[in-house]
C-alpha cells in the first residue's frame, strides 16, 4: 500500500477496490489519470497509462526517492518495480525479468527506456569507467535499434516493429558489466509496402533527410522520399519526427558503440540498395524478361561492390540443380518482381539482425570468471510488440504478434496464479479455487503439433504442386471446425464481416481478431532465391559479404529445407517463455488512455480477480507491526508478547477486525480493503502525534549532543591549560632549582615564556626572585656596607640615565677626610673638630666629608671643606684646622644639582636661596654627596647643564668647560654666572 498519496488520487492499488467491477476499475483509473497519476498497482504489477505528454517524474530527485525502497513505501512508479527487480537480483542473487506488455502505442518502449535509465542511475556508485562505458552502450543501443526497427504507424509515431528482450548482466557488486539483446520477428514486409498513413522504418527517411549531399550522391540516391516506390507512401506524411537530427544522433550512437566507418557506410549502401531496388522495373521483349531501367543496375553494382552482369543475372535468372545438371531458368516478370521484393526484405532483415549481433559483440560480458567474480546475475527487460487489433483484417505478422501476446499472457496468469497459490501454501492458508480466463486453449490453437494453425500452415507449404493461401484456409476449416476460438465464413456463413475463402477469426483473450490468409504461404516459406545469397556473398565488400555466409554453398550442395517463418517464430517464443519462466518476473502493463474502453481491460480485470479472490492485502508480521503498531497500546512502542504474530493478533483484536483476517505462517492476510483503510486512518491519526513526540525527543537529543560537545571542548581546554601551566612551572622549577649554588645566584638563567594566563604570575615570580636575589646578596653585608649599598641604590635611582659616571664600582666611604691614608696630616684634626661638632649639635652620624673648591658671590674661588651629618651641612676652612664657617640645617637644603658629565660640580640648593656651588676635590677614592639621598628625607636631585642656581637671591647659571691647560678644576666668572673649567685633553 503506497504511502504519501491520499485517497483524493484514487486508490493506488487496484487490489484495494471495494468491488472489483469493470466500472469501478475504470473510474479509479480515470480519476488517477486525470490527477496526473499515470502509474497504479495491481498488487505487484505496475499499470501505466500513456500520458502522451512529457511528465516531470523521471528526474534525479524522483530516482533518489525510489532507490532502495520497498514497493509499498512510495507511490506507484516504474522506478519502484525496477528497484524491486534490482534488489531481488542484488540481495537474493536472483535472475529477474521485467515484462512490459500492452497494445501498440501504450508506452512499452518508453517504459523500458525509463527502467534502463533508472538502473543505470542507481548503479556504479564508484563511477568505474568500464561500467560507465557499458551503461552508455546499453542506453545508446536503443537509439540505433529504434532507427532500424521502429516506424511510424497509425497507432504510434515510434512503433517498435520487432520484439526486444534485453538482458543486463551484473557483477556481484550489482554493477552492470554487459548485456545481450534478443530480437524477435522484424516486420520486414514494411520494407516494401506500408498502409496508408504509415511509414517504412525510420532509417530510410533519416538517411534521405539527414545525410549530406555528397553522401547521397555517392549512394546514387536523392533527397526526396517520394522518388522511391518502397517508401513513398510514408514520404508525404507530416509528423513531429525530426529525421535530420535523428540521422546524426544515430550515426553518432553507432560510432560510440563501436561500429567502424566501413560498417556504417555499408549500412547506408544497403539502405540505398533497397531504395533503388524498389524502383527496378521488369518488362518483356518477346520471351525474354529484361530490366527496364538498366541505369539503376549500374548504381546497384556500385553499392553492392559487384559486377553489373552479376546483378542483372541474379535479378532475371534462377539457377536450378536437377541431379548433377545445373540449369539457369529465366524469371517471368512476376517472378522477377517477387524475387526483387524478397531480396529487399531479406537484406534489410539481415542487416537488422547483423546490427543487433554487432551490438551484442560489443556489449557482451567479457573476461568474467564466475569463480573469481561470483555469480553473474541478469535483469531481463522484455519490450515486445503489443496486441494489434484493428477493424481491418490482420496479416501474417499480426497473427504472429498476437500469438506472442497470448503466450506472454499465459505465462503471466500462470506465474501470478502460481505465486499466489505458493504463497497460500507457504503461509498455511487454505487455497480456494479461482476461476480465471485460461488462454492455454488459444495458445494451443496456434502452436500445437499437427493440430495447430502453424502446423497446418507448414503442412500446406510443404505440399508439392500448386500451393495457395486458399488451400491453407481449407485446411484450417476442416481441422479446426469445432474449435471454440476459431471461425471463418465457411463455418459461420451468416457472419458478413468475414470474406469467403480469405478470412478467419480467432477469439483471442483480448478480443476477436480477423485475419486474411493472403500472403500466409509466401511469408511462411519466406523464399529467397539462392542466386541472391551468392550475389551478396561474392561482393568485394567484406562487411556485406559477412552478412551472407550461406552464399558460400554451391548450388549443387543439397541443403536441408529451411525452417518456416512460423516455426522459427514459434520456437523463439517457446524459448523466450522458458527463459522468462526461469526468472523472477515483474510486470508492467501499459494502457492507452483514449482507447481504454477496448476489451483489452478484460485481462487486467482478471488479474485483479485473481489477487482479490482471496485476500486483498497481506504483509509479513514484522512489517505489519512496523506500520501499525502505534494503533494499539499492546504494540506501542514495542510489544512484550511471545512473537510478532501474537502481537499482530492482539492489535487486530483490539481494533475489532478479527473476523476479516487470516493469520499465515509469516504473514497476516486481510480480506477486505475497508479494514485496511480503517487501519490506515487510525495510523495517520497517530502519526501526527508521534511526529510531535519524535520532534520533541530529537530536539532534546540535539541539545544534549550540543551540550556534551561543548562540555567536552571545555574539559579539553581546561586540561590543556593545566598542562601548559604545569609544564611552565616545572620548567621554571628545573631552571631555578640550583640557583642558590650558582655564582650569580641564577641571574643568568633565562626565564621560559609563560602561557598567557601566567603573565601576571610570571611578573610576580620574577619580582619574588629579584627580592630573593637582592636579599641573598644583601644579607652577607656588614652594617657599613649596607649603608653604602643603600646610598648607592639611592644615587642610582636618582641619577640612572641622567649622569654618565655614578662611581658605583667604587666603595663609597662618605667620611673621606678621616682617612689617615688619604689625609695623613689633617685626618686627626678633622676627627677632632667633627667630634666637637657632634657634641655640640648632637648628630648621629657623618654622612659625608670632602674638600671642595668653592665659588662665592664675590666671584672668588677658594678651598673649603664640606661636612654633612644627619642634621647639618657644615662649611669649614681647611686652612684653619677645619674651623667651621657656616652650618646649614639639613632641612634647609632643598636640593642638589650635578652636571651630566664626569666632573665633580655639585650645587647645594638652600631654602634661603644662598646656594652652595662647589667642585669636589677628587682623592684616591672618588666621592659623591649622595649619602644625603639615603636619608629618609626626600632630596630633590637635578642633573642639568648648565646648572641653574641662586647666589644670594641672584639667579645665575654654571657651565662645565674642559680646558687643555687646566691642571685642576676651578671656577671663573662668566656673563651669566660661572664656568667650571676642568682639565681637558
Ligand atoms: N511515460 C511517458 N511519458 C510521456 N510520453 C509517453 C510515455 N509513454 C509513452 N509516451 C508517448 O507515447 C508514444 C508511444 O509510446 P511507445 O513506448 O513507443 O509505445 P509502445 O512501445 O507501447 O508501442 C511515445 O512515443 C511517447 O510520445
Ligand atoms: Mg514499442
Amino acid at each position: 500500500m503506497a504511502e504519501h498519496e491520499s485517497l483524493e488520487f484514487g486508490k493506488a492499488d487496484f487490489v484495494l477496490l471495494d468491488n472489483v467491477s469493470m466500472d469501478e476499475f475504470m473510474a479509479n483509473l480515470k480519476l488517477r489519470f486525470e490527477k496526473g497519476r499515470i502509474y497504479s498497482y495491481i498488487g505487484e504489477v505496475v499499470v501505466s497509462v500513456n500520458p502522451y505528454r512529457a511528465m516531470n517524474i523521471y528526474g534525479r530527485d524522483v530516482i533518489e526517492q525510489y532507490k532502495g525502497r520497498e514497493l509499498y513505501e512510495r507511490p506507484p512508479h516504474l522506478f519502484a518495480i525496477a528497484d524491486a527487480a534490482y534488489k531481488a537480483m542484488k540481495r537474493r542473487n536472483k535472475d529477474t525479468c521485467i515484462v512490459i506488455s500492452g497494445e501498440s502505442g501504450a508506452g512499452k518502449t518508453e517504459a523500458s527506456k525509463y527502467i534502463m535509465q533508472y538502473i543505470a542511475a542507481i548503479t556504479n556508485p564508484n563511477q568505474r569507467a568500464e561500467v560507465e562505458r557499458v551503461k552508455n552502450m546499453l542506453l545508446k543501443s536503443n537509439c540505433v535499434l529504434e532507427a532500424f526497427g521502429n516506424a511510424k504507424t497509425n497507432r504510434n509515431d515510434n512503433s517498435s516493429r520487432f520484439g526486444k528482450y534485453m538482458d543486463i548482466n551484473f557483477d556481484f557488486k550489482g554493477d552492470p558489466i554487459g548485456g545481450h539483446i534478443n530480437n524477435y520477428l522484424l516486420e520486414k514486409s514494411r520494407v516494401i509496402v506500408q498502409q496508408e498513413g504509415e511509414r517504412s522504418f525510420h532509417s530510410f527517411y533519416q538517411l534521405l533527410k539527414g545525410a549530406p549531399d555528397s553522401l547521397l550522391r555517392s549512394l546514387h540516391i536523392q533527397k526526396d522520399p517520394k522518388a522511391y516506390n518502397y517508401i513513398k507512401v510514408g514520404g508525404q506524411i507530416k509528423s513531429g519526427i525530426n529525421d535530420n537530427a535523428d540521422f546524426k544522433a544515430v550515426a553518432d550512437a553507432m560510432k560510440v558503440i563501436g561500429f567502424t566507418g566501413d560498417e556504417i557506410q555499408t549500412v547506408y549502401k544497403i539502405l540505398a540498395t533497397i531504395l533503388l531496388l524498389g524502383n527496378l522495373s521488369f518488362g518483356v521483349d518477346g520471351d525474354v524478361t529484361l530490366i527496364e531501367n538498366t541505369k539503376l543496375v549500374s548504381a546497384l553494382k556500385d553499392l553492392l561492390s559487384t559486377k553489373e552482369e552479376n546483378v542483372e543475372k541474379a535479378m532475371l535468372y534462377r539457377t536450378v540443380a536437377t541431379g548433377r545438371d545445373v540449369i539457369e531458368k529465366q524469371h517471368t516478370v512476376k517472378e522477377a518482381n517477387y524475387g526483387r521484393d524478397a531480396l529487399a526484405k531479406a537484406i534489410y532483415e539481415r542487416m537488422f539482425c547483423w546490427i543487433v549481433g554487432r551490438i551484442n559483440d560489443i556489449i557482451e560480458v567479457k573476461n568474467y570468471d564466475a569463480k573469481v567474480h561470483g555469480k553473474n546475475t541478469v535483469i531481463g527487460v522484455l519490450d515486445i510488440y503489443g496486441f494489434e487489433i484493428s477493424k481491418t483484417t490482420g496479416f501474417f505478422e499480426q497473427f504472429c504478434i498476437n500469438y506472442c501476446n497470448e503466450k506472454l499472457q499465459q505465462l503471466f496468469i500462470q506465474l501470478v496464479l502460481k505465486q499466489e497459490q505458493e504463497e497460500y501454501q507457504r503461509e498455511g492458508i487454505p487455497w480456494k479455487h479461482i476461476d480465471y480466463f485460461n488462454n492455454q486453449i488459444i495458445v494451443d490453437l496456434v502452436e500445437q503439433q499437427h493440430k495447430g494453425i502453424f502446423s497446418i500452415l507448414d503442412e500446406a507449404c510443404m505440399n508439392v504442386g500448386k500451393v495457395t493461401d486458399e488451400v491453407f484456409l481449407q485446411g484450417l476449416n476442416t481441422k479446426l471446425a469445432k474449435h471454440a476460438h476459431f471461425t471463418s465464413r465457411k463455418l459461420a456463413p451468416t457472419d458478413k464481416t468475414l470474406e469467403f475463402d480469405r478470412d478467419f477469426r480467432i477469439r483471442h483473450y483480448a478480443g476477436d481478431v480477423a485475419y486474411s490468409v493472403v500472403g500466409f504461404i509466401d511469408k511462411n516459406k519466406d523464399t529467397l532465391f539462392q542466386d541472391f545469397k551468392r550475389l551478396l556473398y561474392n561482393s568485394s565488400n567484406p562487411v556485406l559479404r559477412g552478412m551472407w555466409p550461406e552464399g558460400k554453398l554451391r548450388i549443387t550442395e543439397v541443403t536441408k529445407r529451411p525452417l518456416t517463418a512460423a516455426t522459427l517464430f514459434k520456437n523463439s517464443m517457446i524459448s523466450l517463455v522458458e527463459n522468462l519462466a526461469s526468472k523472477e518476473p515483474y510486470y508492467v502493463r501499459c494502457i492507452k488512455p483514449n482507447e481504454v474502453k477496448s476489451p483489452l481491460l478484460f485481462e487486467r480485470h482478471a488479474n485483479v480477480r485473481v489477487r482479490r479472490a482471496g485476500f486483498a492485502y497481506r504483509q509479513t508480521y514484522p512489517r505489519f507491526l512496523q506500520r501499525y503498531k502505534m494503533i494499539s497500546e499492546f504494540t506501542w512502542p514495542n510489544h512484550d508478547l511471545a512473537s510478532d504474530k501474537a502481537a499482530v493478533k492482539s492489535l487486530l483484536k483490539s481494533c475489532g477486525f478479527e473476523h476479516d483476517v487470516a493469520y499465515g505462517n509469516t504473514k497476516v492476510f486481510i480480506r477486505t480493503p475497508r479494514t485496511l483503510f480503517s487501519l490506515e486512518e487510525q495510523r495517520a491519526d497517530m502519526v501526527k502525534r508521534i511526529v510531535l513526540f519524535l520532534q520533541k525527543v530529537w530536539r532534546g537529543t540535539l541539545a544534549r549532543m550540543r551540550y556534551r560537545r561543548m562540555r567536552a571542548a571545555l574539559i579539553i581546554l581546561r586540561a590543556y591549560r593545566r598542562y601548559k601551566v604545569k609544564s611552565y612551572i616545572k620548567d621554571v622549577n628545573r631552571r631555578f632549582k640550583n640557583v642558590k649554588n650558582m655564582k650569580d645566584y641564577g641571574r643568568h638563567v633565562k626565564w621560559p615564556t609563560p602561557p598567557k594566563v601566567l603573565r601576571r604570575f610570571e611578573e610576580a615570580l620574577r619580582s619574588i626572585y629579584n627580592r630573593w636575589w637582592a636579599w641573598t646578596l644583601i644579607k652577607s653585608l656588614s652594617p657599613e656596607e649596607r649603608l653604602q649599598v643603600r646610598a648607592k641604590v639611592a644615587g642610582f635611582e636618582v641619577l640612572k640615565g641622567h649622569r654618565t659616571d655614578l662611581g658605583l664600582q667604587r666603595s663609597w666611604e662618605g667620611n673621606y677626610l678621616v682617612s689617615e691614608w688619604d689625609y695623613p696630616d689633617t685626618a686627626s684634626s678633622f676627627t677632632l673638630i667633627s667630634g666637637e661638632l657632634q657634641r655640640r649639635d648632637k648628630f648621629m652620624r657623618v654622612l659625608f666629608s670632602c674638600n671642595v673648591r668653592k665659588i662665592n658671590r664675590f666671584n672668588k674661588s677658594e678651598d673649603r671643606t664640606v661636612l654633612i651629618t644627619d642634621r647639618h651641612l657644615y662649611k669649614m676652612d681647611p686652612t684653619k684646622q677645619y674651623k667651621p664657617m657656616k652650618s646649614i640645617p639639613l632641612y634647609n637644603v632643598t636640593g642638589v644639582s650635578v652636571s651630566p658629565g664626569k666632573d665633580q660640580l655639585v650645587v647645594f640648593h638652600t631654602k634661603d636661596n644662598r646656594d652652595l656651588v662647589v667642585c669636589l676635590q677628587v682623592t684616591k677614592s672618588l666621592t659623591n654627596p649622595f649619602f644625603l639621598c639615603s636619608e629618609k628625607r626626600k632630596l630633590q636631585v637635578n642633573v642639568a647643564s648648565p646648572i641653574q642656581c641662586s647666589m644670594n637671591g641672584r639667579k645665575c647659571s654654571i657651565v662645565v668647560e674642559p680646558k687643555i691647560n687646566q691642571s685642576a678644576p676651578d671656577f671663573t666668572k662668566s656673563r651669566s654666572g660661572y664656568i667650571l673649567s676642568v682639565p681637558g685633553n
